[in-house]
C-alpha cells in the first residue's frame, strides 16, 4: 500500500508541472503505458494473497480513476487554452494600414492616344488599323510612289522580301481603307500604329508610331484646306495648348497635293524662342495635305467626284510634347521608373 501512496503523490506532483498537451500525453505513458507506474502496480495484484488483493486492487483502481479524471480535466483545459492562443495570434487589427498593392500604370503613349481617339470619335471619325508587315504596293505604289520614285529615299526601309516590308508609314492604311470601301462611301478615319525605318538617335527610333488621318467626301460637300486647318488646330490645341497657333509651310509628299508641314507655336516659350524650338518660336508637328487625285483614282475613288485631306503626326512626338519627354528612346526602354511617372494617383 505504501507503493500506491508513493505513486499517488508522485502523480499529483507530476500533474502540477504539466503545462502543455504533449507533456500530458507523456504523463499518460508514464503512468498508464505498457510499463507505466500504475500498470505495474496492477500487475502486482495477481501475486498477492486474497485479503491484500482486494484492498490493494481497490486502491490501485481508485488511483487509476483519479489519474483519468485529472487527465480528462486537464486535457480539456489545455485544448481550450490552445484554441484561445491560436485565436489571439490570428486576430486581425483592421486599423493597421493596408499593404499597398502595386498597380500598373498606362504608358504615356496609351494615355495620349486615348485622348486623341476620344477627340476624333467625337468629330465622327472611326479608329482603324492595318498590318505592320505591309506590301510595297500599299506602302508606296498605291500612294503615288511607284518603284524607283526618288521620294522613296526619304524612308529608309526594312524589306522582308522584295515585295514586303515593315511599313514605313501608316499612310498605307489610306490605300487599304479606300480599296476596302470601293469608292463608295465617305471616309473619316484615324489610324494609330507602329511604323519602322532604319534610323536611331534621340529623336528617331527604328520603331516609332504615327497617327494617320484621312477624310474623303463628295466634292459637293467641299472638304477643303480650311477644314484640314481647322481639324489640325482642334487637334493641336486639345493636346498641346489651347492658345497656340498653326503655321502651314509648303512641302512635298507624293500622296498629297498641295502638301504641307504644319508647325505650332512653341508651347515651351510661346513663340519667344528657346532651346526646344531652336529659337524659331515654332515646332513642327504635322505633315498634311489634300489627297492627290492619283491616290484617289488608284484606290477606287473618282477624283472628279471625291476629294479630301490627310494628315500624319508622329504619335511619339505628340506624346513627347504633351508630357515634356526629352528623348524618344525613353518610351521604348520599359524602365519602370519612367513609367511610374505616369502612374494614376489614388482616386483618379
Ligand atoms: N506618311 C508621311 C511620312 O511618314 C507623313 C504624311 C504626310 C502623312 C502627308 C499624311 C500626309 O497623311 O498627308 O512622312
Amino acid at each position: 500500500m505504501r507503493q500506491v501512496e508513493d505513486v499517488r503523490s508522485k502523480m499529483l506532483y507530476d500533474y502540477e508541472t504539466v503545462i502543455r498537451l504533449d507533456e500530458l500525453n507523456e504523463l499518460k505513458v508514464k503512468y498508464l503505458g505498457k510499463k507505466g507506474l500504475i500498470t505495474e502496480l496492477n500487475s502486482q495484484i495477481k501475486n498477492l494473497d486474497k485479503e491484500e488483493k482486494k484492498a490493494f486492487g481497490q486502491a490501485v483502481n481508485e488511483l487509476r480513476g483519479l489519474f483519468l479524471e485529472k487527465y480528462e480535466k486537464l486535457k480539456k483545459r489545455l485544448e481550450e487554452d490552445k484554441i484561445r492562443e491560436q485565436l489571439e495570434g490570428e486576430k486581425i487589427d483592421v486599423t493597421l494600414p493596408a499593404t499597398k498593392i502595386r498597380r500598373g500604370s498606362k504608358h504615356p503613349m496609351s494615355l495620349a492616344i486615348e485622348e486623341i481617339e476620344d477627340l476624333f470619335v467625337s468629330m465622327g471619325y472611326d479608329v482603324v488599323s492595318g498590318p505592320e508587315l505591309e506590301s510595297d504596293e500599299y506602302c508606296f505604289e498605291r500612294l503615288n510612289l511607284p518603284k524607283g520614285h526618288p521620294a522613296r529615299d526619304m524612308q529608309d526601309s526594312f524589306y522582308i522580301t522584295p515585295d514586303y516590308l515593315l511599313r514605313t508609314q501608316t499612310s498605307s492604311v489610306q490605300a487599304r481603307y479606300m480599296m476596302e470601301r470601293q469608292g463608295k462611301t465617305p471616309i473619316r478615319i484615324i489610324v494609330p500604329g507602329k511604323t519602322y525605318r532604319r534610323e536611331d538617335d534621340a529623336t528617331h527610333a527604328p520603331q516609332f508610331s504615327q497617327i494617320e488621318g484621312l477624310v474623303v467626301d463628295k466634292k459637293e460637300n467641299h472638304v477643303s484646306l480650311a477644314d484640314l486647318k481647322g481639324t489640325l488646330e482642334v487637334f493641336a490645341r486639345h493636346m498641346l495648348g489651347s492658345n497656340l497657333d498653326l503655321r502651314f509651310r509648303p512641302s512635298y509628299f507624293p500622296f498629297t497635293e498641295p502638301s504641307y508641314e504644319v508647325d505650332v507655336t512653341c508651347f515651351k516659350c510661346h513663340g519667344k524662342g528657346c532651346n526646344l524650338c531652336k529659337d524659331t518660336g515654332w515646332i513642327e508637328v504635322f505633315a498634311a495635305g489634300m489627297v492627290h487625285p492619283n491616290v484617289l483614282r488608284m484606290n477606287g475613288y473618282d477624283p472628279e467626284v471625291w476629294g479630301g485631306f490627310a494628315f500624319g503626326p508622329g504619335w511619339d512626338r505628340i506624346t513627347m510634347f504633351r508630357y515634356g519627354i526629352p528623348d524618344i528612346r525613353l518610351m521604348y526602354q520599359n524602365d519602370i521608373r519612367f513609367l511610374q511617372e505616369f502612374d494614376r494617383k489614388d482616386g483618379e
